[in-house]
């Protein structure tokens, strides 16, 4: 089959080439012996994987390794005794082996594609929503009615959070960098926009009446302390990736004198060996899908061929919503 390989950590420009390789067993590292193959038709494309073209992320497989870890297409086959069958649609998580013709993923990470979903938004589906979900719900405990902080809102997580907070009853205020970015957070949904480069944080408590319930943050750097700073009582700043390229540092006293919380939330590190939070997560999903409130945006589509190009894109800042790679 067709694929692409990182050959070595020279970054997006250079790591990529484009190979055959034999199709993959139907077996998964994380269900050995088992898993689901699918027949690929897009392949999403996000942060981790410019981040494997530079051994920058914490999954260091050996070189030379297929990249990608959500795809869309067909089920070819299926672990006997799963609800899924062969020819079903379905967004799977392979969580490597994605920018391939054939992948493979765990059964309880491969989940039917509603027909309103083209498989492209497939693509953008598990990540950056089952991400959503879990930052927002079950690490920042966001109940209906209250007011969510997204930063790099017009990004992959960005726009999946949008939807889900409102989707949930949350309101939403987005915060992006350019005019271009904050037209995509208001298609995406977004009550309120604010841009990062103005007073964001005095307009932030403006918009909420005093301060923020849930702060999401995939972006870190300098903004962190204005972030906490635009918490109200009990507020949650929830911790997602450092996209602005600096690990940011808590003053705590800043934590006990305004009553906030700062929470992390690594999504793959907590759901790999849960099948059974990844099946509900799923199911959540699902039904904001089916009431129309989840709708990946997909900001920009490649060929498999042209990957370098995806991943330049996520590098240089210039991505917005999903980018996909069309297998
Ligand atoms: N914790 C988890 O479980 C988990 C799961 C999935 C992803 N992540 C992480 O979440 C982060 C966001 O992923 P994503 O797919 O949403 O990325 P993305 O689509 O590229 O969006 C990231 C956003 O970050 C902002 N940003 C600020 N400074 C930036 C810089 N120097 N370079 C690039 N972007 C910058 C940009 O928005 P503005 O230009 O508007 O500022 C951009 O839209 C990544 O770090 C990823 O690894 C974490």
């Amino acid at each position: 089959m067709r694929a692409l390989q990182i050959i070595d950590l020279s970054g997006p420009d250079s790591a990529l080439r484009e190979v055959e390789v034999p199709e993959p067993e139907a077996s998964h590292m994380l269900t050995p012996g088992s898993g689901v193959l699918v027949d690929v038709e897009a392949a999403g494309v996000s942060f981790p994987d410019v981040l494997q073209t530079r051994g920058e992320y914490q999954l260091k497989p050996p070189l030379p390794f297929v990249p990608g870890s959500e795809v869309a297409g067909t089920v070819r086959s299926a672990p006997e005794g799963s609800n899924l069958s062969a020819g079903d649609r379905v967004a799977a998580f392979p969580m490597l082996g994605g920018f391939a013709e054939v992948a493979v993923a765990p059964e309880f990470l491969t989940f039917p594609l509603a027909d309103s979903l083209d498989a492209r938004q497939g693509a953008a589906l598990i990540l950056n929503y089952h991400t959503a979900w879990f930052s927002l719900m079950i690490r920042g405990r966001l109940r209906a009615g209250e007011t969510v902080l997204i930063h790099g809102a017009a990004g992959g997580v960005g726009t999946a959070s949008i939807q889900v907070a409102k989707g949930f009853g949350a309101r939403t205020i987005a915060v992006v960098s350019t005019p271009e970015k904050e037209s995509v957070a208001r298609d995406a949904g977004a009550d309120e926009v604010v841009r990062s480069d103005g007073a964001w944080k005095d307009e932030a408590k403006e918009l909420s009446g005093g301060g923020v319930d849930v702060v999401l943050d995939p972006v870190g750097g300098d903004r962190f302390t204005d972030s906490l700073r635009s918490l109200a009582e009990g507020g949650r700043l929830v911790v997602v990736g450092f996209t602005g390229g600096s690990i940011p540092e808590v003053k705590v006293n800043r934590l006990l004198l305004n009553n906030v919380e700062v929470i992390g939330a690594g999504w793959g590190a907590y759901v790999m060996g849960k099948p059974e939070v990844n099946r509900e997560i799923g199911a959540e999903i699902a039904e904001l899908i089916d009431s129309g409130d989840v709708r990946p945006i997909v900001g920009a589509g490649f060929p498999l061929s042209d990957a370098a190009a995806a991943l330049k894109l996520i590098d240089e800042r210039g991505a917005t919503g999903k980018v996909v790679l069309d297998v």
